[in-house]
This record gives C-alpha cells, structure tokens and sequence, in this order.
C-alpha cells in the first residue's frame, strides 16, 4: 500500500501531465498538500444530497475509510448511486471536518457502472450480519467487514512469507494433486478425469495411480528438508471432513515449516510462537483501523486478550497432564476423556480456559493416536511419540506438528504393520540416505485469522464461502 508520501510523490511526478493524476483513496485521504487536478475511482458508498451541496462517499477497497465527495448539486444524475462504480475528477483539498483529513471537491462525476438499488443485496447505511453476507460471496467483499478481513489476509499472507524469508527458510511450491495421505485419516478427495468412458480400471486413473488433493505438504517438505535445511510451504490444503463446523474448511490454507538437525520438540514450539507473535504484531501494526473493527464490533474482549497473549510466553502440558486436568474437570464431557482418546473440541476448550485463556502446547501425544512419521518416545507403559498440537481460545487446535521418525529401523518397522512399505519407499529412502533428526509443524491460516480477530464461523475469513445452503449456518 502507499503511503500518504509515496501518493504525493506521485502526485507531484504527474504535475505536468494535462490529465489529472488517478490516486487511490488512501493515497487522497492519506495526502498532506492540496492538490488541483486528481482523479478518483471506486465504488459509491453513500450519498447524501442537500439543497446547496451534493456529499458521497467512495471506497476502492485501498482503506476501511472512504473518500468524502463535495459537489454542486447539478453535478447529481439519476445512476449516481450506492453501489455504483463512479470516477470523480476535481481538487483534493483540506476537510474542514475533524475526522478526515482530506476531501475531494468534484468538477465531474462520471458514472461508470450503475448500480440498481432496488436488487443490489447490500444497501446504504445497514449493518449486514456476517451470516446475511455470506449468502453473497460474489458481493460480499464491497461490505466494510469483509473488506477489511481481506486486507487483513493479504497483509498476513506477507508477514508470514516475510518471517520465514528473513529467519534463512526455503520457500517451496509443494504438489497440489499427490498420491499420498500423509495424515492417514482418509480425509481424502480423490481426484479423476471427467471423461465418462472408462477404459480398464488402470487405465482409469488418469496418473495410472490414484490422486488425491493434498491434506498436507509435509511429506514433500520433507524432501526438501533433505538438502535446505529450512524450508516451509503455505498452499491450499484439502480435506473431505465436516465443513458444517465453524471451524473446518473442505478448502483451507495451511503454513508449514520444516526444520532439518531438530532434536527438540521445543525447538518447534519456539518457531510456532515465533511466528505466530511476529506476524500478529505485524497485521496489528500495519492495519489498525482494519482490525480495530472486528475488535470493537465483531469480538470486543479480544484486543486485550491478544495484546496479553504477545507479552506472555506461552504454556506447555503435555498430554498425561490435559487428561488429568479434564479428568478432575467440574464439568461432564459428550466425550468422556481417557488417556488414549483423542481431544475433542469441548476438551480443547476447556484445557485453554484452565490455563487462563491462553495459547497452550499440548506435547507427548499418544502412539496409537498419531500419524505413522511421528517420532517414538520409547516411553511406557503409555506409549507416546514426539508430538505437539497448539491449542488457543476460542477455536481449539491451530497448529499440530511433530519430531520426525528419522531413524530407519523405527519407520521400517511401523510402515510394515500399517502396511504402508510399498507406498513409501520414497520416504524410506530419505532415512537411508543422510536422514537427521528433523522436525516440523502446520499451521490452519484461517482458523489463525479466526483467532485473532475473534470470528466465530471459519466460513467469514475465507474470500469465497461455499455457496450453498450450508453457508447459512
Ligand atoms: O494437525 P494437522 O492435520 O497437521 C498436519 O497436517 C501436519 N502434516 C502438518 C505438518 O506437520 N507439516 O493440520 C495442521 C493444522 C491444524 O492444526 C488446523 O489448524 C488446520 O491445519 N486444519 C484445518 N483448518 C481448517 N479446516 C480444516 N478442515 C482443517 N484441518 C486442519
Ligand atoms: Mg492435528
């Protein structure tokens, strides 16, 4: 985005030019100098005619703030409004009002693409529910909430990117469509041709194998930790489970990162709250007016909640310790806790709002609970490997990762039982030649936005929410 300087700037490189200079809204609100001849371009937010005066708002998605529009009244036409797309032309000069810093006073308002009021879903002046918006994914990115969700998305998407850039992290474009299940959950939305005739059943795989979209990039992360060391993926991840929930996505976008010659789990943990905490005070420091509206009309406790959670370190239980802690819980579970079982969303939250509302890394997960890559605490009588899952308040579990079985024999032995040798020869391949203790993690990046933000359905921080009945919930 453009600062007010990097607007002037350019204003003052297009002085000489006959044609007004275009600047976006936050360049023009952002501005410090009047200027003479400046376009503008964006959508009508609101308009508001008077006898002397003819006042419109216009938003180009650039800032949560619209521009102010002064004009003559005969500048006003029958297509001149809410919705519409318009381009003004005139002078940027100070606003007498206190809350904007500059307006725009037109000499032509050019109607580009009218807007019929009377069928245009959102209108002027209503504060659209969440849930009413998602009905219209089409539309729903001219409303002020999800405007700013999405700024606040796209800054994230950067930060993140940024973090790993500057800590000496590989970036690297894992497959979409793969034939593994690296989670082993079957979660999996398989992937065929849409040609009706199939030929033998070989044949009818179009990789002559069968494809899957990806439930995680790790595998492959893998891979690649073999020879940079440090290396993370942030891509679409795909998952066949309850998209009815408020917080699992059939679609979703995952960050994952993996560290090559780890032998500690808490090395993880420490990239995990590193990055969550940078890239936090990131989107805070770079869109706060943004933010500051999901925290005063979305979720008004959780400017405080999070403004504690980036000072504080956070919390460590293993999990021995979260089934004791819901064991002696006052309360009764749907699902009875008992060491073996995995934690439910209702035990997640509970842990959270024991440990005072706060980030929480369940460690030591048990054997016979996790994926076949997690590395074994040769631990007993209760069996457990080197895994941990990061828990926060209000949505649950927003990362999971793990050490990784680096040592041969273990993998060859575990890939046997599950009979998942032929499979992963590949894998095994990697433990042959030059393996180290590595380790790595995911991270769900729309439940992280759920977090901080305080949204409660993960349908309202993605750009399009399925649009079917379903989306209503
Ligand atoms: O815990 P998960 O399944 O971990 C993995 O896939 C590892 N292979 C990652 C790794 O170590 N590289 O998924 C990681 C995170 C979850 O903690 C959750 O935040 C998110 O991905 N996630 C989902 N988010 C939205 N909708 C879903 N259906 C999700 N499933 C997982
Ligand atoms: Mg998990």
């Amino acid at each position: 985005m453009l600062g007010a300087r990097g607007g002037w700037r350019a204003l003052r490189r297009c002085a000489s030019l006959p044609r007004a200079v275009r600047l976006r809204v936050c360049e023009a609100l952002g501005a410090r100098e009047p200027a003479e001849a400046v376009r503008v371009q964006g959508w009508v937010r609101s308009v508001r005619s008077q006898k002397e005066v003819l006042f419109l708002h216009i938003n180009d998605g650039s800032s949560l703030e619209s521009l102010q529009v002064v004009a003559d009244p005969s500048l006003e036409k029958r297509d001149l409004t809410f919705g519409s797309a318009v381009e003004v032309q005139g002078k940027l000069v100070k606003s007498p009002h206190k809350m904007q810093n500059m307006e725009l006073q037109a000499e032509t308002i050019h109607v580009v693409g009218p807007c019929d009021i009377w069928s245009f879903p959102l209108k002027m002046r209503e504060r659209h529910p969440l849930e009413y918006l998602r009905q219209f994914p089409h539309l729903r990115c001219r409303n002020n909430t999800l405007g700013a969700l999405l700024r606040i998305r796209s800054e994230a998407t950067a930060s993140i990117h940024s973090f790993f850039q500057d800590n000496g992290y590989v970036h690297i474009h894992t497959p979409v469509i793969t034939s593994n299940d690296c989670e082993g959950a079957g979660e999996l939305f398989q992937i065929e041709t849409s040609r009706e005739e199939k030929e033998s059943v070989e044949k009818s795989h179009f990789f002559n194998v069968p494809a899957f979209l990806t439930v995680s990039g790790q595998l492959h992360l893998e891979v690649m930790a073999g020879a940079f060391t440090h290396v993370f993926t942030f891509g679409p991840t795909f998952r066949a489970e309850n998209s009815q929930s408020r917080r699992h996505l059939a679609e979703f976008y995952m960050v994952e990162a993996e560290l090559s010659f780890t032998e500690s789990l808490q090395d993880i943990m420490q990239v995990m709250e590193d990055l969550f905490k940078t890239v936090t005070s990131t989107v805070l420091s770079k869109c706060p007016r943004d933010v500051e509206l999901f925290h005063k009309y979305i979720a008004p406790a959780q400017k405080g909640r999070l403004e504690q959670m980036l000072k504080h370190k956070f919390m460590i239980i293993s999990y021995s310790e979260a089934v004791e802690i819901l064991k002696q819980a006052p309360q009764t579970f749907t699902f009875k806790p008992e060491w073996g079982c995995d934690l439910q969303t209702e035990h997640e939250k509970y842990l959270v709002k024991h440990c005072g509302e706060v980030p929480v890394f369940v460690v030591n997960y048990p054997y016979d609970l996790k994926p076949f890559y997690m590395r074994d605490n040769e631990d007993g009588p209760q069996h457990t490997v080197a895994a941990v899952d990061l828990l926060v308040p209000g949505v649950g579990e927003l990362c999971g990762g793990s050490l990784r079985e680096e040592r041969l024999p273990f993998l060859e032995s575990r890939l046997q039982r599950l009979g998942l040798t032929d499979a992963y020869q590949w894998y095994l391949d990697l433990r042959k030649f030059g393996s180290v203790p590595h380790g790595g993690f995911g991270m769900g990046f729309e439940r992280y936005l759920q977090y901080i933000l305080g949204v409660d359905n993960i349908k309202d921080v993605i750009p399009f929410p399925r649009f079917s009945h379903s989306c209503l919930l």
